[in-house]
């Protein structure tokens, strides 16, 4: 298994050239905790540093288009070297809310990082942006300079549960590839 991304990320290296990261797995494998690690990893390093859910942003830009200071709004946010975006894919965003957010990238890019988390692969975001013209104008400028992880696995949550004896643990082989697809926790493009 490579560990490029580790150097790439950990190392801050992305940060310094304003490239992006994007944490893609399913619930539970840890995106918001490495995400939360790599944006205090930015802080120590004197990085300005920002962390928000996607809704929350969402929220902010929806609520400075309509006091009609979305362009200020949009300078503020632009601002922090590293700006991490927990969550893209639970909510669904309506078609004006997602070309806020595509303003949003497109200030940002190739200026500034955004870590970006979601449980959805890359082929269902037409899905979150309820457009597929948005969705791929977004991920162009998102992936353009940008490293992927892929986190697979079982969730944290569920393992500890585990442990304490609340879920059953699947018994047979078949069962237990079927959950677990991958034996790494994680790999990378
Ligand atoms: N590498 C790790 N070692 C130990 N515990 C971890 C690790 N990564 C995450 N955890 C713990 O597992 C739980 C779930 O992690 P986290 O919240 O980061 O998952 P997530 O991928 O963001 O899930 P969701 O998609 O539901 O938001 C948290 O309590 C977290 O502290
Ligand atoms: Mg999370």
């Amino acid at each position: 298994m490579s560990h490029g991304w580790r150097r790439e990320l950990a190392g801050l290296g992305f940060v310094e050239r304003g490239e992006n990261a994007v944490l893609l797995g399913p619930p539970g494998v840890g995106k918001t905790h490495l995400a939360v690690a790599l944006a205090v990893k930015a802080a120590e390093a004197g990085h300005r540093v920002l962390f928000m859910t996607l809704d929350r942003l969402v929220g902010t830009l929806m609520r400075a288009r309509q006091e009609n200071r979305l362009d200020r709004q949009l300078q503020q946010l632009t601002y922090p070297k590293v700006l991490v975006l927990d969550e893209m894919g639970y909510l669904p965003m309506t078609r004006e809310e997602a070309s806020l957010f595509f303003r949003l990238i497109n200030r940002r890019y190739e200026r500034a990082s955004t870590i970006l988390t979601s449980n959805k692969s890359f082929m269902d975001w037409g899905e979150i942006f309820g457009d597929q013209v948005i969705a791929t104008a977004i991920l162009d400028r998102l992936l353009h300079h940008s490293t992927t992880l892929n986190i697979k696995g079982e969730s944290y949550r569920l393992k500890d549960k585990r442990r304490a004896g609340l879920v059953t643990t699947p018994t047979t082989k078949e069962d237990e590839t079927s959950h677990a697809p991958d034996p790494g926790p994680m790999s990378a493009d």
